[in-house]
């Protein structure tokens, strides 16, 4: 039999939380034949709902799941930690500037990042999921020295399938002969959702939608403020589409990418495309033998280039601010 793989979620007892805890433990999270052991992080006033979730977890009797602990130390919660969500994390309230909810979040993420480092197991794999999430996985990744820092990556899986969405819709075309689609960038307003390089059933997209106006007026905006456009319907945040990306971007991460095919992950950057070496900002990667590699020797055309630049040039700004704020 399996030894268990230990899987840290952070924020259980969120509304992703929800909506991820029970998809992990039917063994969607890394395959169908692996048994997994959950340890959960929430604050002290998060652990009481956690324990709950745990008994509905108990009440699905799920073959794979071998253990639930809770706590409410991040050290207990990432002591052998071979794959850790991070959730959990503190929303911009009302009132709140950039700064404010950087420095809340770096409170987070810093020591979490260290406890990583100090705690989890050598083939850790961290995927951040709380906003804002490139820079906070930034923050992690700074704080976890001994850790090679292509071990940690930043959630934008959910524009990725968003932007796959529009298009089948735009097209008529069904979402399984969508390939290459890519986000670039931030996991925020400024990401650069671009199908110059994808393919509809092996054909290029952008010449089969052939319509650039689309592209800019409608397409962009919507996949980039689908998370808005949620809350807005929905009256509370994307859960389970965030919930299910961050199972397909680890999904994909441990098992690989489709030949031929390729996904969006904010992946340390090694300074490919103008992006500054370092930064953790999304690319279009394949994943082979547990490993992401950015996709290499695409050309950016004339669209894409500001669309790109305008992007990572707020995560530079939003790193400047954190290093300013002594965070990393
Ligand atoms: P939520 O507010 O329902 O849950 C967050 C949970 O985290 C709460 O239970 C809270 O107690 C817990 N928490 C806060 N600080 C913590 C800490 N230091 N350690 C452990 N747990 C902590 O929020 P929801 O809807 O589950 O969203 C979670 C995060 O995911 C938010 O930051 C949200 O913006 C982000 N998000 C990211 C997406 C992406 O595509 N990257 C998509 C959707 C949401």
């Amino acid at each position: 039999t399996r030894t268990p793989v230990n899987v840290t979620v952070t924020g259980a007892a969120g509304q992703i939380g929800y909506a991820l805890l029970f998809r992990i433990a039917s063994g969607q999270l890394l395959g169908a034949d692996v048994p997994v052991k959950l340890r959960l992080l929430e604050i002290p006033q998060g652990v009481k709902a956690a324990e709950g979730t745990a008994m509905e977890l108990d009440d699905c009797a799920f073959p794979l799941l071998q253990g639930i602990d809770i706590f409410d130390d991040a050290n207990q919660a990432f002591s052998g930690a071979n794959v850790a969500l991070l959730v959990g994390a503190r929303p911009r309230t009302a009132g709140m500037e950039r700064g404010d909810l950087l420095a809340a979040n770096g409170g987070i993420f810093g020591p979490q990042g260290k406890a990583i480092n100090d705690n989890a197991a050598d083939d850790i794999k961290v995927l951040v999921v709380g906003n804002p999430a490139n820079t906070n996985a930034l923050i992690a990744q700074q704080h976890a020295p001994d850790v090679p820092a292509d071990r940690f990556t930043a959630m934008t899986r959910l524009d990725h399938n968003r932007a796959i969405a529009q298009l089948a819709k735009k097209t008529g075309a069904a979402v399984s002969d969508i390939s290459k689609v890519t986000i670039w960038g931030n996991h925020s307003a400024t990401q650069y959702p671009d199908i110059f390089h994808a393919e509809i059933a092996g054909k290029n997209a952008a010449e089969a939608v052939a319509d650039e106006q689309w592209l800019a007026d409608d397409f962009i905006p919507t996949v980039a403020k689908r998370g808005a456009a949620i809350i807005d319907a929905r009256g509370a945040s994307s859960a389970a589409s965030a919930a299910n990306a961050a199972i397909d971007h680890v999904y994909t991460w441990v098992n690989g990418t489709a030949e031929g095919d390729w996904t969006s992950a904010g992946v340390v950057s090694d300074g490919s495309y103008g992006v500054p070496e370092g930064l953790i900002s999304s690319f279009p990667v394949t994943a082979k033998n547990g490993r992401f590699e950015i996709v290499q020797g695409l050309d950016i055309n004339a669209f894409s280039r500001p669309r790109i630049d305008a992007s990572v040039a707020e995560l530079v700004a939003e790193r400047d601010e954190v290093k300013k704020l002594g965070l990393i």
